[in-house]
């Protein structure tokens, strides 16, 4: 990894570890306003899974400390689970939350150790501090290219979106815009793209699916 990057996952890692000593293992810990947005986006993200009969593997690519995987856990009877967060604190936190004892695992790092049959990521293309916007989107695109790597199946994600209200905008966090992203979508991926941007959020998600 150049050290470009390194240096950009170590301010993000700082940001959110920041969130998580001073609000502990809550939605407003991994900087969401509550927990019924949090909810909402793994529906969106987790349309990618329904309709998959049986057991199935999912990464979670910035997991915070771990609430995907109690969603998943009241959804579905079988899967297994990997979380993977830059930041060393939540990994922590996830782990001595979760235990050893149930199907989860944990790393600390910016990319799976494992190819999943899904692979979802709420929430980690939000700040990017103070990076503009074309590095961002560059490191947006390699992000995406190691979902498409580490996933089988699909892989689904959710950035703020460039259609906020401008006066709700702020500088540090990173507006996408949702048609560019689904056009790199469906011509770096796949051609079974949904674009989903009617939940009423200030964001949208994508879904990647590799077979139908
Ligand atoms: C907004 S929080 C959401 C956490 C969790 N997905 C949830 O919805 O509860 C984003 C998390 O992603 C992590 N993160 C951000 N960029 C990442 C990356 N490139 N690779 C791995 N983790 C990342 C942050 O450390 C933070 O814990």
């Amino acid at each position: 990894m150049d050290s470009a990057k390194t240096d950009l996952l170590k301010e993000v890692a700082d940001y959110y570890a920041e969130k998580l000593a001073e609000h502990g293992r809550t939605p407003q810990g991994v900087d969401w306003n509550g927990e019924q947005g949090q909810i909402l986006r793994f529906q969106q993200l987790s349309q990618l899974i329904q309709g998959h009969g049986g057991a199935f593997s999912v990464n979670d690519l910035g997991c915070g400390y771990g609430a995907f995987f109690d969603f998943l856990q009241s959804e579905y009877p079988e899967f297994s689970y990997l979380g993977v967060d830059v930041s060393k604190d939540m990994v922590t936190s996830a782990q001595s939350r979760l235990g050893p004892a149930t199907q989860a695992r944990f790393i600390t790092a910016a990319e799976p150790d494992t190819t999943a049959d899904y692979c979802v990521a709420s929430g980690i293309f939000n700040v990017r501090l103070g990076r503009g916007d074309a590095e961002w989107f560059d490191y947006v695109r390699d992000t995406l290219d190691v979902m498409d790597r580490t996933s089988r199946r699909g892989f689904s994600f959710n950035c703020l979106t460039s259609y906020s209200d401008e006066d709700k905008k702020r500088d540090y966090l990173y507006y996408a815009d949702p048609c560019r992203l689904f056009d790199l979508c469906k011509r770096r991926y796949s051609r079974q793209v949904a674009l989903l941007h009617d939940y009423g959020l200030y964001e949208f998600t994508i879904l990647v699916r590799k077979s139908s």
